[in-house]
């Protein structure tokens, strides 16, 4: 089906950056330079110094960023890690890969880690807290790491969705003993295919990463410090987020003008509840743009019929996929959240009419079901 309004738009965002992006490419592919070249080493200390940290090691995915974070701060076996339920599944696949038990917890309205409900949580097992910042607003860091310099824990922030956000004026990736980022094509900043980095102002934690990523092998000695991983950021990818990255913060401020646009078109449509959290300590991307309404399914498949692309994350709660094997719980703003979200189109590509097209097709769909109510009311005999 073709679209009026797509969700994103990689063959765009693509063309529109085609002569760096070639020229990037063409430098890998004619010199040979696949694997661990300068690119790597160039992007690596350029995404440092946008997130506000000392090093950044490239990695192959989010997940392994979150799983060798883990591994690298000494979690595993009878080992438990506090986060959200409300995330992509990696995040909890990463700890229970190291062997260690995940523990949900529920989040606010604003989709966030609930900080009231962390201290609960804390067992004499618990060794890390892994906040996640979704849809590009960074959690409330200052309460979560006053918690865990009070149990003596260790934080591990899933930024995957939180570059470019900040709090109290501090970057996603930048608070915790790591920030793990994803750069999955969809992502605030996308490589061609899988891809991730890990952020952290500790030498020994970047240190180890390094020789995990790379099955364990210190490269500049030829010694095995581990059984590792084949997780190293591909030369290739690191030369296209390099070319990338210097366009964030304009990318970034784009999307804060369309979040803008939605929350000034949509503001009279009172059956949806618009991302407009806000606060002075926070300084937001939407990497995603997030609305909740109780007629989701409907206003989906409508707005599909309109020409409008959306997404769900995520539809159902993840402890309801039985195959995970997460137990049962009762998390009421997750399971809610499950039942309202749907994605709007926003991204570096989205103009503003794509912005208005969707918003008029949200208000005709909540006009034509207000008038269809009346309709039967007034059939109703007195
Ligand atoms: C919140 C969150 N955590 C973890 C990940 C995992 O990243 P990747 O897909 O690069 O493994 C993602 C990516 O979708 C994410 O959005």
């Amino acid at each position: 089906m073709s679209y009026r309004v797509r969700f994103v738009k990689p063959d765009e965002h693509y063309t529109r950056l085609k002569p760096e992006i070639d020229h990037a490419l063409f430098s890998c592919l004619s010199q040979g330079d696949l694997i661990n070249r300068h690119h790597l080493k160039d992007f690596e200390e350029n995404l440092a110094a946008f997130v506000g940290t000392k090093y950044a090691v490239g990695v192959n995915s989010g997940y392994h960023a979150l799983a060798l974070s883990l591994l690298a701060a000494g979690i595993g076996p009878g080992d438990e890690v506090i986060t959200v339920a409300h995330t992509f599944v990696a995040t909890v696949s990463a700890i229970i890969h190291c062997g260690a038990s995940p523990v949900l917890i529920d989040v606010r309205a604003d989709y966030n880690m609930d900080p009231d409900l962390l201290e609960k949580a804390i067992t004499p097992r618990t060794k890390a807290i892994i906040p996640v910042h979704l849809n590009g607003r960074i959690c409330e860091m200052d309460r979560i790491e006053a918690i865990a310099a009070k149990y003596k824990l260790v934080i591990i922030e899933d930024a995957c969705q939180g570059l470019g956000a900040t709090f109290q004026g501090r970057g996603g990736g930048s608070f915790g003993l790591t920030g793990c980022f994803s750069f999955y094509p969809f992502k605030m900043l996308g490589c061609f295919g899988d891809g991730g980095a890990v952020t952290t102002n500790d030498p020994e934690i970047a240190k180890a990463i390094v020789r995990m990523r790379y099955n364990g092998e210190d490269r500049e000695t030829g010694e095995y410090h581990y059984h590792g991983f084949t997780a190293l950021l591909d030369n290739i990818q690191a030369a296209v987020l390099d070319v990338k990255l210097p366009c964030l913060p304009a990318w970034i401020e784009h999307r804060r003008g369309l979040a803008k646009l939605y929350a000034s078109e949509l503001k009279d449509v009172e059956q949806v509840r618009l991302p407009n959290f806000g606060g002075d300590d926070y300084y937001e991307t939407f990497q995603n743009y997030v609305i909740r309404a109780p007629q989701r399914d409907e206003l989906r498949a409508f707005l599909k019929e309109q020409g409008v692309e959306t997404l769900v994350s995520w539809p159902k709660p993840m402890w309801e996929h039985p195959a995970l094997k997460l137990g049962h719980h009762t998390l009421p703003e997750t399971e809610s959240i499950c039942r309202e979200v749907i994605s709007l189109p926003l991204n570096s590509e989205t103009t503003r009419e794509d912005v208005k097209i969707t918003s008029g097709a949200i208000r005709d769909f909540f006009a034509s079901q207000t008038a269809s109510q009346k309709e039967r009311a007034d059939a109703v005999p007195a």
